[in-house]
């Protein structure tokens, strides 16, 4: 095997699947295949049903999990049919958090890592692909652009289900850097990937005293905050908490129960409202199934 060869094929491919285009394309790409304006837990429940499914005796048995996991049928079924399919069509289940409790060793880590691994390439795929407001920080949903009013009519004309608002740093830049005009606004195809944290995060709680919430929510920007004047321009802040990062994939949380309170309640609100709170900043939308 030639490994600088397929080390140059692989980056091929890659920029292959690189898009950019403003809003007004990204809705011509929409009006063809609404599939990409998914929203995650319908992705990831696309993902898993994308490698087969065989119905055994009345149950389902997904052949993505087989590949690793070995003996946890039934559970599996429970967690792919009652969570991810329920969730993908919009059912409230999706406003809970999946805990996974089990043996020590058995099997919730590789589960996890599993999901994780296949969102990533289910995102290289045609179906699975994911597309982001351009600099977006939390490279979130570009239909985040259609103002309120006007959402009930796009969603009709697309076939699509808006949620969410604008992140702050996009909103603000709507205004800076488009002058408002939303058809301009430039969208990319992005991959989902752990290793450039984009659409996965992962948290681990530290000992209580030296949790800290900016590790979720992102944090000041003490570098530009004088050159901005203000904790709640946007451009003085730093949206790179693992929830920022997560958005559009899956938020891994491990040994949850180990977590402050003050965690527990920006991850409540995560997952039943849609959103959290960070810095001066109204409630930001993400979406995201949370796994702990
Ligand atoms: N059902 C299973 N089928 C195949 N391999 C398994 C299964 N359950 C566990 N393993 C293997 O056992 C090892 C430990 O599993 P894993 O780390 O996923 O467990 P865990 O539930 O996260 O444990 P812990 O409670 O310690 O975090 C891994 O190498 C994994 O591949
Ligand atoms: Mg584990
Ligand atoms: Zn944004």
């Amino acid at each position: 095997m030639d490994i600088f060869k397929r080390i140059a094929e692989h980056r091929t491919e890659s920029e292959q699947l690189s898009w950019t285009g403003t809003f007004k394309e990204y809705v011509e790409l929409l009006r063809r295949d609404p599939a990409p304006a998914m929203t995650a837990h319908a992705r990831v429940y696309e993902m898993i049903s994308s490698h087969g499914v065989e119905e055994v005796n009345g149950h389902k048995r997904y052949k993505f999990f087989e590949q690793e996991i070995f003996g946890l049928d039934r559970a599996i079924e429970k967690l792919v049919e009652e969570y991810f399919h329920s969730a993908a069509k919009r059912l409230d289940v999706r406003k809970r958090i999946l805990l996974l409790m089990g043996p020590v060793s058995g099997g919730k880590s590789t589960l996890v890592t599993m999901l994780k691994r296949g969102l990533e390439q289910y995102s290289r795929q045609e179906r699975g692909a994911v597309y982001a407001i351009k600099g977006c920080p939390m490279h979130e949903e570009a239909l985040h652009l259609v103002p309120n009013e006007l959402r009930p009519e796009v969603e009709k004309a697309l076939g699509v289900r808006i949620e969410g608002n604008l992140c702050p740093s996009c909103q603000m830049r709507l205004r800076t850097e488009y002058n408002g005009e939303i058809e301009n606004v430039l969208v990319e195809r992005v991959l989902i990937s752990e290793e450039n944290r984009i659409g996965i995060g992962t948290f681990s709680p530290s000992d209580p005293k030296s949790q800290d919430i900016a590790d979720l929510t992102g944090s000041i920007d003490f570098s530009t905050i004088t050159e901005y004047g203000s904790e709640s321009d946007p451009r003085a802040y730093r949206f790179d908490g693992e929830l920022n990062k997560a958005n559009r994939g899956v938020m891994e949380f491990q040994e949850m129960l180990k977590c402050d309170e003050k965690f527990l309640w920006n991850l409540l609100s995560l997952t039943q409202e849609g959103n959290f709170k960070a810095g001066r900043f109204a409630l930001i939308s993400a979406d995201e199934p949370s796994i702990y």
